[in-house]
């Protein structure tokens, strides 16, 4: 039996083509292409047609591509209905799980994972995940549900129906960037999830089900929340230090630093800082960015030496809330971009499979007596 690495820190579970990293670098390449590029020359719908067909596609094949998605906006009448029985308090992550789930219920042919037809349902999920957290946020609201716009592309039409209103072209820029950014990172919790469930044969609605259920823990995507709510509780740029220092003295660990893989700067949140600080400057929230960069010099201080640098969800907080996103639909943007990623990783699993059956390495006892209920 080979070793035991709690979390399977450093194990390679399988061998993938999607993303590359380097930790100790900072470097993030998407099949070869590093990640600072997409993000300056791409798009999201072409960052997701190039992870799920290995090439960058032509102009022709974009166009049809962005076409087939949004055919794909509108949501199935009976998803509809049951996004109107969810309590309104419901928290978005919770929700979107619920109703990509049931998604499938109104699949003709849920379970068809031939790879045609995998790419077949990922394009309708990629399609509809922005669709059903705009409807559940419209709808918590008592709002009408804002219908989406074929004639926009994801990143804007997300915006439009969450809003009502249409997006200016910087921000619909930074939510596209974001989602470039966010589309696939190796072997995180949540894509090992979803390649685990889609191991087994089952259907792709199941893994992105649970992936959407790995994703919204603190310590994965639930963080940026988590960075969020920390700006939220420092007064002023002034008050971050003590703040920091409290917390670290506490052993508490700070919302958007540290990561398993990068031991170095994260290049995501490299182009992060870049555009937080951008937006903020344009609809006037340099008070948050200056707290953030208040908090990374602590940080730096304390923590650099020992490989912790803010990672993706750092300045993607002050980001998302630049472009307007309330707090609790921050995660859930981060479902949107990985539909794409966590799709790629059920293709690519299912094209040369093998059921994930790892060993546990027993530690409890043996040949103990059984004892009867009467004498317990
Ligand atoms: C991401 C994370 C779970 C990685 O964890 P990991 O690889 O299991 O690393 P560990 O939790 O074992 O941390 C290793 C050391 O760094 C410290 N550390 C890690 N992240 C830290 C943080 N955010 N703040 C302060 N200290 C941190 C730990 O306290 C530990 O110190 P020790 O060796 O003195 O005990 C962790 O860094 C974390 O919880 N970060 C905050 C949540 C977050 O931003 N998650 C999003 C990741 S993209």
């Amino acid at each position: 039996m080979a070793a035991y690495s709690k979390g399977l820190e450093g194990v390679v579970a399988a061998q993938t083509k999607l993303s590359f990293i380097d930790g100790e670098k900072g470097v993030l390449e998407y099949i070869g292409i590093p990640i600072g590029d997409l993000a300056t020359h791409s798009t999201f719908e072409e960052t997701v047609f190039f992870l799920w067909n290995g090439r960058l596609p032509k102009k022709s094949e974009l166009s049809d591509f962005e076409s087939s998605l949004r055919a794909r906006y509108e949501i199935p009448k009976g998803v509809e209905d049951l996004l109107h029985t969810l309590p309104k308090t419901a928290e978005p992550m919770h929700a979107v799980r619920t109703l990509v789930s049931s998604l499938g219920l109104h699949d003709p042919k849920p379970n068809a994972i031939d790879i045609p037809s995998l790419r077949d349902k990922a394009l309708s999920i990629l399609a509809q995940v922005p669709t059903l957290l705009a409807y559940f946020h419209n709808y918590r609201q008592g709002k009408a549900l804002v219908r989406p716009d074929k004639s926009m592309g994801l990143a804007e039409n997300f915006l439009y129906m969450l809003n009502g209103k249409k997006p200016t072209a910087a921000m619909t820029k930074a939510m596209d960037v974001c989602l470039v950014l966010h589309a696939d990172h190796g072997f995180n919790n949540s894509t090992f999830t979803a390649r685990v469930l889609i191991s087994t044969e089952s259907d792709i609605y199941s893994a992105i089900t649970g992936a959407i259920g790995s994703l919204r823990g603190p310590l994965h995507g639930g963080a940026n929340e988590g960075v969020m709510k920390m700006l939220n509780q420092i007064p002023t740029v002034a008050d971050c230090e003590k703040f920091i220092q409290d917390k670290l003295a506490k052993k508490d660990k700070i919302p958007g630093f540290g990561h398993r893989i990068y031991k170095a700067y994260d290049p995501r949140a490299t182009h992060l800082k870049v555009l937080a600080k951008q937006l903020a400057q344009d609809t006037g929230n340099m008070p948050l960015f200056e707290k953030s960069t208040a908090i990374e010099a602590v940080m730096n201080r304390e923590k650099a030496a020992k490989g912790i640098y803010p990672n993706v969800d750092f300045y993607s907080a002050t980001t998302y809330h630049c472009i307007g996103l309330p707090l609790d639909l921050f995660t859930p943007s981060f479902v949107i971009a990985r539909a794409g990623g966590w799709s790629a990783h059920c293709i690519e699993q299912l094209s040369d499979n093998r059921l994930f059956r790892p060993d546990a390495d027993y530690t409890g006892p043996h040949a103990v007596a059984y004892v009867g209920i009467d004498k317990r």
